[in-house]
């Protein structure tokens, strides 16, 4: 079976965020299956490093119908690791700095979805199911079931963040697109275009990216408004847990960290001294260190930590946040190291190797989110032996087991309520485990079990394609 992936990022290319690194790393996965093979469109972004736009090269061009005009696109291909990418090029629409954040974002992401469809005819791939992510991709299932470009096809939509749904006014659309009101009601929603609701109301089948989240999205307080129609579909909706590229992701080889090691020797220490001297904290590697690495955003429970971290900085500790994000969290965690230089470190930027540096010379990875569809971080920081403490959630839920000290079953540590002290007792308890070698041998023992590679849940896709076709 064939399947096209219709993304608006994906490692190597271009990223801002785990979608990219799904996008990156299951379609390898899935092309180990028998039988399938995945390729994968994407917008052509001025981003894209020239050392990839000089290995593509052009199919052909083409028109895509923008209202009353045409609009033509660029179609280039690409092989890299065993995959076939496509890209469409706009200069327009694609031709600028960044990925996101445009005024006309809606427009931008509505011409890439027709554009899709549009290229079909000249992909040279025939395509049985159209599988689109996140909502800059969603008009592709609604267009692809409103003007049949291949009679037959199936597709599959999967929800990453059901937070960014790509709203627009009907106005708007129908200045972009002219499909007959008949149409309207399955892409409205409360009298606004809703790209996400489009696609959750056409696809065949719906996935989001753990179990948990399926069920929570369900419910008002995770659905965003999309909670009625999601328990509509609920049928077709199923939660797939993401894995990571262990290739990648692998402190035996990865280049960036001071010192590599295996699970049989885990140098923490000799990795921990090394960022301690790159961020001026005090040097002493029997100190714990916790970190987080992420958005500096709402959704990934910043406000628990920003409220506990006066008291938390009190234990002999170290913290380090990475990342760049809302000005507030960006203000009070920059705060922090200032009162607290030689405990603290923050770090406003995305920096891919210092990232890697935190994973391998920390012991406890921090990730209290509100809402959380899968999370990658916490298995990136478990592949690096670095303790996760998170919030029971979507996929942290699904991922991360807390640690028992009567049973020694568990990988991590974590607790329920959306609260501030909630997560500083459970930093306080994760420390005193840390203190006590007969209880915390145990769960670095489960933690070096752990696995998160995508085999699992490829098969998992590969039988909901074969239900389809
Ligand atoms: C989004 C979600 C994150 C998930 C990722 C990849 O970024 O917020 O939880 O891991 O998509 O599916």
């Amino acid at each position: 079976k064939n399947i096209l992936f219709a993304a608006s990022e994906g490692t190597p290319f271009i990223k801002t965020g785990g979608l990219a690194d799904v996008i990156g790393s299951l379609p390898q996965a899935l092309n180990n299956q028998k039988d399938t093979e995945v390729r994968v469109i994407l917008p052509l972004y001025e981003n894209i490093d020239h050392s990839f736009k000089e290995k593509m090269t052009k199919i052909t061009s083409f028109e895509v119908p923008v209202g009353w005009r045409l609009q033509e696109a660029g179609l280039y291909k690409s092989d890299y690791d065993g995959v076939t990418y496509y890209f469409i090029e706009n200069d327009f629409y694609f031709g600028r700095q960044g990925i996101y954040g445009y005024f006309d974002d809606g427009e931008r992401f509505v011409y890439y979805s027709r554009a899709v469809i549009e290229a079909m005819p000249y992909l040279d791939f025939d395509i049985d199911i159209l599988h689109a992510h996140d909502w800059q991709a969603g008009l592709t299932v609604a267009f692809s079931n409103i003007m049949q470009p291949k009679p037959g096809m199936k597709t599959v939509f999967t929800i990453h963040n059901i937070q960014y749904q790509g709203w627009m006014t009907p106005q708007a659309f129908n200045d972009l697109m002219n499909i007959g009101a008949e149409h309207y009601p399955g892409l409205e929603w409360h009298d606004m275009i809703n790209s996400m609701k489009a696609a959750i109301f056409h696809a065949d089948k719906i996935t989001t990216v753990s179990p948990s989240y399926a069920e929570e999205i369900k419910q008002p307080y995770y659905g965003e408004g999309l909670d009625p129609l999601l328990n509509e579909r609920s049928p077709d909706l199923m939660g797939v847990i993401n894995g990571i590229n262990t290739d990648d992701y692998n402190p035996s080889t990865d280049p960036h960290i001071a010192a590599q090691y295996t699970t049989s020797r885990v140098k923490k220490k000799e990795n921990k001294v090394f960022l301690q001297r790159e961020l001026c904290l005090e040097e002493n590697p029997d100190i714990p260190m916790y970190v987080a690495i992420s958005r500096l955003v709402e959704q990934k429970g910043f406000h628990l930590l920003e409220r506990v971290l006066e008291e938390f900085l009190q234990e002999n500790v170290q913290v380090v946040v990475l990342g760049t994000g809302d000005y507030a969290f960006e203000q009070s965690f920059s705060y922090f190291s200032t009162r607290y230089p030689e405990k603290m470190a923050t770090i406003l930027k995305f920096s891919e190797p210092l990232a890697r540096q935190l994973y391998a010379a920390s012991d406890f990875f921090i990730m209290p989110s509100k809402f959380e569809p899968c999370g990658l971080s916490q298995l990136i920081a478990l592949q690096y032996k670095s303790i996760p403490i998170v919030r029971e959630t979507g996929g942290l839920k699904d991922t991360v087991e807390p640690y028992n000290e009567i049973t020694g079953e568990g990988n991590g540590f974590s607790f329920a309520n959306y609260n501030a002290h909630e997560l500083l007792y459970t930093m306080r308890y994760s420390l005193l485990i840390y203190s006590r070698p007969e209880l915390f041998k145990p769960l670095i023992a489960n933690v070096n079990r752990s696995k998160f590679s995508w085999k699992d849940s490829a098969k998992l896709y590969s039988g909901l394609y074969d239900e389809l076709v």
